[in-house]
């Protein structure tokens, strides 16, 4: 871990000559970030985080150097860790560590021993709030680094894996303490997952590869937030769209938006391309490989890297000969190939975290070691300011509805 001589901020990150670069891209996003525009101004004024030690192990991208930008300037003594390790924008990190005096620990590329290094290095500065993508930094802190939960005061979670791995700590009665589950206001999973993931999710693959996505057969594996994303966008681009999952409901839905439902042992023999998108463990495994036709995609997008069993696939292909194609190491393909969500929907994530943030410093005294909903007035809050931006106006209730719902809610 070095302190660099010219920015006198701790960090590891792969090279400060790629700020400027990062600099320009992160100023672009944040263009695209009206919200958390309106909520750094509030900041700076309110500086609800003075003296809050926060560490966040967040995708290091532009749009996560706009929040952290955001928390510092509301006050917060800030450090960032990579949440993957092939998540990282290292213009980003740079531009973080030289421009704004962030410390910063996140390489591209960087191999598993360097990821737990790093997020071992951000928990040095002792934070009292986490803010954590996939709940790893949380994991840590509980199990190699309890020395440091007594300076803990809250955290917040940003996705779907994170916040169920939580939610089982609590469970177990191991967390100790409060974390809101940022994932789960309807501002970040409706359009983050679904539009967000959607989108960056085919970018990714098309970057990776260039493939005309027209005209293929393209099967995505979970059809919750990001799979109705990913699907929905593959079927707008051409391709014939098949869905695999193990929820009967969510397989109707899917059934009934048009696309078709088989299992994956089916669906493997006719797939060109093969997303997952679950969250879940050995989704695309050895009976499927084996039925996969030569010059097969398959890619992940769901958090962990463990959607598609890589060991098999790559003695696979040397045996038989056939030629499989796994994107990115099977981890998060629209952060590995692509710039992952588009800043205009990670405005209202991060519109989230910031938010929750600021609650949680206000109310950590009186909640439970568990996970928490977003406050439904916060989730509005963002749905307002980002309609607001975009310059939608909507109607509102009159007396007269208002009454008459009510009278409805009550019986009468
Ligand atoms: N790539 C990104 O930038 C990004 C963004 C948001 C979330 N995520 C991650 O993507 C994953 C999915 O998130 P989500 O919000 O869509 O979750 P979700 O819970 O809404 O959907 C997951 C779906 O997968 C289905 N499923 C589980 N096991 C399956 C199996 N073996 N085969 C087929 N389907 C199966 C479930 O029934 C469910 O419908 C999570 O790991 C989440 O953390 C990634």
């Amino acid at each position: 871990m070095s302190t660099n001589a010219i920015a006198t901020v701790a960090c590891d990150v792969k090279d400060l000559a790629l700020a400027d670069l990062g600099k320009r891209r992160t100023e672009w996003a944040f263009q695209s970030m009206p919200v958390l525009q309106t909520i750094r101004k509030q900041f700076i004024k309110t500086q609800p985080l003075a003296g809050i030690r926060v560490a966040a192990c967040l995708h290091v991208t532009t749009e996560t150097a706009n929040l952290m930008i955001t928390l510092r300037d509301g006050g917060a003594n800030i450090v960032l860790c990579a949440s993957n390790p092939l998540s990282t924008q290292d213009d980003v990190a740079s531009t973080l560590v030289r421009d704004y005096g962030i410390p910063v620990y996140a390489i591209k590329g960087e191999d598993n021993d360097v990821y737990y290094s790093h997020i071992m290095a951000a928990l040095d500065h002792k934070p009292q709030i986490t803010m954590d993508d996939g709940a790893d930094l949380v994991s840590i802190l509980h199990t190699k680094r309890k020395d440091l939960l007594a300076h803990v005061i809250g955290g917040t979670e940003e996705t779907t894996t994170g916040v169920i791995r939580l939610r089982a700590m609590a469970r177990e009665k191991v967390l100790t303490y409060p974390i809101v589950a940022v994932n789960d206001a309807l501002t970040k999973h409706l359009f983050d997952n679904r539009y967000g993931t959607g989108q960056s999710t085919l970018d990714g693959v098309i970057r990776a590869t260039n493939v005309l996505l027209a005209g293929t057969t393209l099967v995505v594996a979970g059809y919750g937030w990001c799979g109705r994303g990913v699907a929905m966008r593959a079927r707008g681009m051409g391709a014939n769209v098949i869905v695999t999952e193990i929820d009967p409901t969510k397989a109707i839905e899917a059934v009934m938006d048009g696309y078709r439902v088989m299992t994956m042992q089916e669906a493997a023999a006719i797939g060109d391309v093969f997303i997952t998108v679950t969250g879940n463990k050995g989704v695309i495994a050895r009976e499927h490989f084996e039925k996969m036709k030569n010059g097969a995609i398959l890619c992940n997008s769901g958090h962990f890297n463990v959607e598609i069993d890589l060991e098999f696939v790559e003695e696979f292909a040397m045996r038989d000969g056939r030629r499989i194609y796994v994107l990115g190491e099977g981890r998060l393909i629209n952060l590995a190939a692509a710039e992952g969500h588009p800043a205009s929907v990670m405005d209202m994530s991060f519109a989230n975290q910031a938010l929750c943030a600021e609650f949680m410093i206000k109310n950590h005294a009186t909640l439970e070691k568990r996970v928490y909903a977003v406050p439904e007035e916060l989730d509005k809050q963002v749905a307002k300011m980002k309609l607001e931006a975009m310059g939608v106006r909507i109607d509102r209730l009159t007396p007269e509805q208002e009454a008459y719902l009510a009278g409805w809610s009550e019986g009468t």
